[in-house]
């Protein structure tokens, strides 16, 4: 189906792991477009806490049914050219605070450098979310507070498995 009649959105991202603030831009894009991919980008020379395959598995499990238009992928190298591949007409990428600005406005107009028609576009998850993200829900977890506010029950139990339980 051509583009213009089908219109894929990409929402790439690490999602290591995923978060209730993913969620709701997850939510949002699916409401705006007729196809939400989400893509866990391979990082070759950062080595992540979870897994690449865990993380889509974490996500796959925390996505709710009624979002029958969203899917979630894991790939490797440029975005843009994963995006052109899949036909994607947009980038999703969540906006928090002022602080997230200057990393997406680089990688925004580098991307469209690349990849002139492929078009980014900000969601703005809810305030309440504003403040979570994988790199501190991580290190409250790995001190033993507890993060069900802020993360998907399989995310949950997934933190207290990697940082708490001894088999591991
Ligand atoms: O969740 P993150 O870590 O903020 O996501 C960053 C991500 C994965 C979107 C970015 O690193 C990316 O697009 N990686 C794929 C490789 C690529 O295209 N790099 C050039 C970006 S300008």
């Amino acid at each position: 189906m051509s583009s213009t009649h089908h219109r894929l959105a990409i929402y790439p991202g690490s999602f290591d792991p995923v978060t209730n603030g993913h969620l709701d831009v997850i939510e949002r894009a699916s409401h705006l477009f007729d196809e939400v991919v989400i893509g866990v980008a391979h990082n070759d020379t950062k080595h992540g806490t979870f897994g690449i395959e865990e993380r889509v598995r974490l996500i796959g499990e925390a996505l709710p049914d009624v979002l029958a238009n969203v899917s979630v992928v894991s790939f490797q190298g440029l975005l843009v050219e994963y995006a052109k591949k899949r036909k994607a007409v947009a980038v999703i990428r969540g906006l928090r605070a002022i602080s997230d600005f200057e990393f997406e406005f680089q990688m925004a107009l580098m991307n469209r450098k690349l990849e002139p028609t492929i078009e980014t576009m900000f969601l703005m998850p809810k305030e309440e979310y504003t403040y979570i993200s994988s790199r501190i829900v991580k290190e409250i977890a790995r001190l033993g507070g507890s993060v069900s506010a802020f993360v998907p029950v399989c995310v949950e139990e997934a933190l207290k498995k990697i940082f708490h339980d001894p088999a591991k």
